[in-house]
């Protein structure tokens, strides 16, 4: 199958109504979507992420008027979601017998989101359904910013990629869920656990300790690149991996001077919104490189710094 890269939404439409896939942009990261109600569809995404049957897929809707015909909506979910969305949050919600079973891999709940992004958000209003969508990468691998990224790791799975240009924020949304008249934080992303505690006034718990359920996406060894990648003191664990050809991702600092040291900032600025929005495609980057491993450090848990934290954590995991 050729995959094409284009900006045709019609065509879009078109392979979407004929249950095939289309990787399309969204204002965190690329999903790879298709008809979220349609298992044919939907086993097709599953097939070409090679994604594990368990790990369930969020909805992606145009209007919150769509949000109820697919799940039960509470009141402080329907605050969320009328102040943040469209945006970078996605909400995880009791479902409704609309959404087949295998778009939630069995679960009786459902998480749908409103993408901020102009050309996906007419796509959907085109549509007579939601899309799945789940980051448009292989499983396991981090998540695609841009249509080339994309390409590179799905040329040949899917027919498009609709293309919308670099992704604005460039981590995926955060995920959460009321429980107990507290809020559960499934995923950090760019709307911070302080900001949705001044919100809705309601305390935010982290899910690893306080969920009952475990959400697939919390699983270790995600977002990982091939090359090891240690996070910490970076002055330190150069000295400690001396002699190796070493990336360093930092975030405001240059490193480069330290022998066979290449560094790369994500914002000389000290902006974290920026350095998260330069890190997968750094990553990537850099694992396409000779180096024999990354160092990164921790980032200042402001803003969108505990996800950027998060997915650092994830991606060292699988070597350790
Ligand atoms: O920003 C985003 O959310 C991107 C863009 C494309 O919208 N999507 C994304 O999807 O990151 P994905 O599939 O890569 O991550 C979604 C996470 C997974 O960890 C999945 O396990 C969890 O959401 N999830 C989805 N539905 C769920 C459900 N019903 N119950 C628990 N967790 C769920
Ligand atoms: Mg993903």
């Amino acid at each position: 199958m050729q995959t094409i890269i284009g900006t045709d939404i019609q065509i879009a439409a078109n392979l979407l109504e004929k249950e095939e896939l289309v990787a399309i942009p969204t204002e965190t990261v690329y999903g790879l979507a298709g008809n979220a109600l349609s298992e044919v569809a939907v086993s097709k995404i599953y097939t070409a992420k090679n994604r594990p049957s368990f790990n369930p897929l969020i909805l992606h809707v145009a209007s919150l008027h769509e949000i109820e015909k697919y799940a039960i909506v509470d009141d402080i979910s329907f605050l969320i979601a009328s102040k943040l969305m469209p945006g970078p949050i996605t909400l995880l919600l009791p479902k409704k017998q609309t959404v087949p079973d295998i778009t939630t891999a069995g679960s009786n709940k459902v998480a749908i989101r409103i993408p901020n992004h102009p050309i996906t958000l007419t796509l959907l209003k085109n549509l007579t359904f939601p899309l799945a969508a789940p980051s448009a990468n292989p499983s396991g691998y981090i998540s695609p910013t841009t249509a080339a990224h994309v390409f590179s790791g799905l040329e040949g799975k899917i027919q498009y990629i609709l293309n919308g240009g670099a992704t604005s924020i460039g981590l995926e949304s955060t995920i959460c869920e009321i429980k107990n008249n507290s809020i559960l934080l499934h995923r950090a992303g760019a709307i911070s656990a302080e900001e949705l505690a001044t919100l809705t006034g309601l305390e935010v718990k982290n899910s690893s300790t306080h969920a009952t359920i475990k959400t697939p996406g919390q699983l270790k060894s995600h977002y990982a690149p091939k090359i090891p990648l240690i996070v910490g003191n970076i002055e330190e664990e150069i000295s400690n991996h001396a002699g190796k050809n070493i990336a360093v991702i930092s975030f405001k600092h240059n490193y480069a001077n330290y022998a066979g040291v290449t560094c790369y900032p994500l914002s000389l600025q000290g902006n974290i919104s920026e350095a998260a929005n330069q890190l997968f495609a750094t990553l990537r980057l850099v694992d396409t490189g000779n180096f024999d491993i990354i160092i990164t450090e921790i980032f200042p848990n402001e803003g969108i710094g505990p996800a950027i934290n998060d997915r650092l954590n994830r991606a060292q995991f699988l070597h350790k």
